[in-house]
């Protein structure tokens, strides 16, 4: 198995830089010049990598149309360490994209035993939040969707044993389900192309997912009928497996153009003219002139205990409907980068970047910059103590709670809407 991603390990342990050199992801520093308006989450280094957002980027600039799609595995209640994903779909809606939310239901059954009634109800919950942060776009659940069940039928002609083996480490033993909730993600995040035609689409998810965008983009390129590429002062429409009245199609879309066996050339044209109308034959003649989906790749919030924050250890996350009296519990026993005595941290100064408590205001209860930059100051300054920092942080976590659940409690018609 590729080393280090197991989408469905429960401790992970990623090393960024070594995903970068091994699986072609690229720093979010190379897309991000592109954008009109560079939100927190990049900038403070949340999300660390992508694979071709370039062309979200550009879209969202010149407000041409594209998608944001994710999914979540409905196997427990949502919790903080899911906001991220959450605000990033939410931002990239309010930036013109489409959104689609899939629940995972399938997933969840296969992989986690869940039954479909809890699916549902945990499902709901991150419904709720998701309405309540702003979204708006479409959502289904996968066990519901039957454009999206054949979609992953017809990825699936394009995904063998051993690729599953290769990729994600499956067995003789694995069961043929959690193979099909693979191929129904891969279904997931083209299902966006197949609903509103060929566009560009972003998939914010965490690092661990990587696995499931390769192969997406593997299984997209594998669908196409054509490749469109440039050679020697023509555009060349290669037939991958076009069947021979897509090829005449082409030719005829093209005046001047010239049929050869498997390929029609095309002289004095723009690629991206092309692109547009060999992709509209392939809808034509059945197939789906899908563009590779894009990705970002954001790091982990840790649990307040470090390590993974996991539905499964009550005390390593904050639940969105966290009583006051336990999130004060939480957040005041929580692991710091504090020192062992005052008198230390006084004078040497905490360690924010090992701080859950930091990072809790990174990613979330810090949404001021200077707010921000403060914290870590008198932190590294031995100017604030842990336990007034934990404190503040949080009074900073109720309000926002507070803040959400009135939201919920005002969207709440959305969720079964
Ligand atoms: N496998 C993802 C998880 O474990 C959930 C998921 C399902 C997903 N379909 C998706 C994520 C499509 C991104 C895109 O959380
Ligand atoms: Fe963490 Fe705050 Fe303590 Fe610094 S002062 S180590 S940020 S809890």
């Amino acid at each position: 198995m590729q080393q280090g991603i197991n989408p469905w390990a429960s401790s992970q342990t990623v090393d960024v830089e070594k995903l970068f050199s091994d699986f072609g992801i690229e720093p979010i520093s190379t897309a991000t010049s592109g954008l009109p308006e560079v939100p927190s989450f990049m900038r403070r280094g949340i999300v660390v990598g992508h694979r071709d957002y370039g062309r979200i980027a550009d879209a969202i600039r010149t407000g041409s149309p594209f998608n944001v799609m994710t999914g979540f595995m409905p196997s427990g209640h949502p919790h903080l360490g899911h906001l991220m994903v959450m605000k990033e779909v939410v931002w990239h809606v309010q930036h013109g994209g489409r959104g689609y939310i899939g629940v995972a239901d399938r997933e969840a059954h296969a992989v986690r035993g869940m039954s479909w009634t809890q699916c549902r109800e945990y499902g709901r919950e991150y419904l709720a939040c998701l309405y309540a942060l702003g979204y708006e776009g479409t959502t289904y659940y996968q066990s519901e969707n039957t454009r999206l069940k054949d979609l992953a039928f017809e990825a699936a002609t394009k995904i063998n044993f051993s690729e599953l083996q290769a990729i994600y480490g499956f067995t003789q033993d694995t069961a043929l389900a959690h193979a099909m909730s693979v191929a129904t993600q891969v279904g997931d995040i083209l299902f966006p192309q197949l609903d509103c035609g060929p566009s560009p689409t972003v998939v914010p998810v965490g690092i661990d997912q990587d696995p499931h965008i390769r192969l997406t983009r593997d299984v997209a390129y594998k669908l196409r009928m054509f490749l469109v590429e440039r050679r020697d002062g023509c555009i060349s429409v290669r037939s991958k497996n076009a069947p021979e009245a897509a090829i005449e199609a082409v030719h005829r879309a093209f005046p001047g153009s010239k049929k050869y066996e498997g390929h029609v050339d095309i002289p004095g044209a723009s690629c991206e003219a092309v692109e547009e109308t060999v992709r509209a034959i392939e809808i034509e003649q059945g197939g789906f002139g899908f563009v590779l989906p894009s990705a970002t790749y954001h790091t982990f919030m840790p649990g307040l205990q470090g390590g993974k924050m996991s539905s499964s250890v009550p005390e390593s996350f904050i639940s969105f409907w966290e009583t006051e009296k336990d999130l004060k519990k939480k957040v005041m026993a929580s692991l710091t980068g504090g020192r062992m005595t005052l008198e230390e941290q006084k004078k040497l100064g905490g360690e924010p970047e090992k701080c859950s408590v930091y990072l809790l205001n990174l990613f979330h209860m810090a949404p001021d910059d200077e707010e921000l930059a403060e914290i870590c100051r008198k932190c590294r300054a031995g100017e604030m103590m842990c336990g007034t920092c934990k404190k503040e942080t949080f009074e900073r976590t109720k309000e926002y709670l507070k803040d959400l659940r009135e939201k919920m409690d005002e969207t709440a018609h959305l969720v079964d809407g």
